[in-house]
């Protein structure tokens, strides 16, 4: 059976009063060992970003801040949405979906990821990307 995306419900430590701690730790609550980690910002909110799959590449993806909406799709063409409104959700995405993300004014993404950077890892043509049946 093929990994499929979910979200991870990562533990708030703290209360409304004192503020909140969320810890990532990997092959724990995130399930690869994190080679990388990235962020995003000040992405404008009419901007859709994405638009790519990767080959062996395994995400968990945190809005820090503000809301970010993800289209996933498989290879099948079977598309999920999933709404990351809050800085204890994850979205994991494993290798080979199609993701498509839109992204607040104010959203902060944290990636983190399970391989080096590597542009050869990337699926930049949606066609090549279906034809990977
Ligand atoms: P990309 O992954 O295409 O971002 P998005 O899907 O959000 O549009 O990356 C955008 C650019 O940044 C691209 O030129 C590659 C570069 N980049 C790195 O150099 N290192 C990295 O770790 C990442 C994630 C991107």
């Amino acid at each position: 059976m093929s990994k499929k995306p979910y979200i991870i419900n990562l533990k708030s430590i703290g209360s409304s009063s004192l503020g909140y701690i969320t810890v990532a730790e990997q092959k724990k609550n995130i399930p690869f060992e994190i080679k990388r980690v990235y962020w995003t910002y000040f992405t404008p909110n009419d901007v859709e970003r994405g638009n790519h799959a990767h080959k062996k590449l395994e995400q968990v993806i945190i809005a820090v801040s503000g809301i970010i909406k993800f289209t996933l799709e498989d290879s099948s063409g079977n598309k999920t949405k999933f709404v990351l409104d809050s800085p204890d959700k994850g979205l994991y995405i494993p290798n080979m979906y199609w993701r498509k993300i839109k992204f607040s004014h104010n959203a902060v993404l944290l990636c983190l990821a399970s391989e080096f950077y590597d542009e050869n890892d990337y699926i930049r043509n949606y066609a090549n990307f279906l034809g990977k049946l």
